[in-house]
């Protein structure tokens, strides 16, 4: 099949990608010249496990191609799908400036019948407001689709290639056999369309991204009680997760949620909720936990310096929203530091990839070092920030020799209390004893 893909972002890219690579051919639609040549040279603009050598060979063999010439885009492919950024207002809200502005191009270029399909997580409505706007420009048939993406960063290629779900928002009986037959190679082993109307399919999205965030919310939550009450919240995670009703995943108490989605949808959520009047407790909620959650972590670190963080040197591992990405987008790591340098610490960071983004965005209030161990010379604790898999299971010898006080404040709980307490290290974690 032919098919565009508007917004080389995080989403467009993976998407785009992962649907040449089953046969497609695929144009891949940016309005940033530059992006689009280093692109055509083969550079991935971030980074994403088994994404780079997945995008070149499809760029060799001719089916990924990349333009700036939305018209091209537009009249060559049956299928254009939105992947455009839709960032958060002051209020919370979505702006859709650059989903109009699109709709509006493709409206006026457009030939002949087209699908267009909007991935991005839009405001419930959105998908009317597309066709209405492209309406404006053309008399030509086309039908407007809500497809979401629910693919996570750091394992999204598999997320893409192996779906959960595929969920169609549409009423028209073409886009309906048209998205099977594009889903198909995807859904090999079983069916995994669910069909529903537009509007559905946008509430979908938000409301998965919050249920999902509500669980990590709730887990934080009771991880306050734990610590309260002399109770382990790894035990309680383990002890409630084996429930099937339950499950496993998405249990893990920490510093929070972060990233480009669960922030900004849970809010977008909340202000949908309350300019229709809806009652959203719960959902106002998942964000005051959230919030609260790595503002604790943070007094717990100052509590502990007695308030007096001047000239202390802090190290933090991890400084990535999570692992398996470059993506600071959010990340529980911006507030620490600017908390910390606030109060007159030297922070110093490091990451196995989202350094030089966090340097770019703090300067001279951070120093990002190129090794692991390095970054703790004489630094007065560690704060174990994102689980990165090289902090798992670190020479604890090498540690507590390079510090010069030892003291860990472990974001994640990624180590075992008694090995701790042996070592001699004043270790903190979350909904844990120390
Ligand atoms: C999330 C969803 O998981 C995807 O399904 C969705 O498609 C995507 O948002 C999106 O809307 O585009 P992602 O933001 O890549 O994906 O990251 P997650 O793996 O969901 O993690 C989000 C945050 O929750 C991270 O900060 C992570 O550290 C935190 N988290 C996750 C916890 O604190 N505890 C957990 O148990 C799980």
């Amino acid at each position: 099949m032919k098919i565009t893909i508007i917004g080389t972002g995080y989403v467009g890219l993976v998407t785009g990608t992962c649907l040449a690579e089953t046969g497609n051919d695929v144009i891949c639609v940016d309005n940033n010249v530059e992006k689009v040549a280093s692109m055509q040279n083969g550079i991935i603009p971030f980074y994403e496990p088994g994404l780079e050598s997945m995008f070149k060979r499809n760029i060799e063999q001719g089916r990924l191609t990349f333009t700036s010439d939305l018209a091209h885009g537009v009249n060559e492919s049956l299928i254009i799908f939105l992947a455009l950024p839709t960032p958060p207002a002051e209020d919370g809200s979505a702006d859709l400036s650059y989903v109009i502005k699109v709709s509006e191009g493709i409206g006026v270029c457009m030939n002949d019948y087209k699908i267009i399909v909007n991935k991005s997580t839009v405001p419930v409505g959105t998908t009317e407001l597309v066709r209405k706007t492209i309406r404006k420009y053309t008399d030509t048939e086309f039908d407007v689709v809500s497809n979401p993406e629910f693919l996570r960063e750091g394992v999204a290629i598999n997320d893409f290639m192996k779906p959960n779900r595929i969920v169609v928002g549409t009423r028209s009986e073409y886009a309906k056999k048209v998205f099977r037959e594009l889903y198909e190679p995807y859904m090999r082993q079983s069916d995994k369309m669910i069909v529903m109307d537009e509007r559905s399919a946008e509430i979908t999205k938000y409301a998965a991204n919050a249920f999902l965030a509500a669980k990590i919310s709730f887990m934080n939550e009771i991880s306050g009680i734990c610590e309260k009450l002399g109770a382990n919240i790894e035990d309680v995670r383990k002890g409630i997760g084996t429930d099937d009703r339950i499950g496993k995943q998405f249990l893990y108490a920490g510093i929070g949620y972060g990233g480009s989605c669960f922030p900004k949808d849970v809010l977008a959520l909340n202000k949908i909720a309350s300019d229709n009047d809806c009652e959203h407790e719960m959902v106002e909620s998942i964000i005051k936990i959230n919030q609260a959650q790595r503002k604790k972590f943070v007094n717990r670190i100052k509590s502990f310096f007695r308030g007096d963080l001047a000239g202390k040197t802090i190290t933090l591992w991890g400084l990535s929203f999570k692992p398996e990405t470059d993506d600071i987008r959010e990340a529980p790591s911006i507030y620490i530091i600017d908390e910390l340098s606030a109060a007159g610490a030297r922070v110093v960071g490091y990451d196995p990839v989202a350094g030089p983004f966090i340097k770019s965005m703090f300067g001279d209030r951070v120093s990002i070092a190129d090794d692991q161990y390095e970054a703790l010379t004489d630094a007065d604790a560690l704060i174990l920030v994102t689980e990165w898999s090289c902090f798992r299971n670190p020479n604890f010898d090498t540690i507590a020799g390079k510090l010069k006080s030892k003291v860990i404040f472990d974001g994640r709980n990624q180590y075992d209390l008694i090995k701790m307490s042996e070592l001699g290290f004043n270790y903190f974690s979350v909904g844990r004893r120390s």
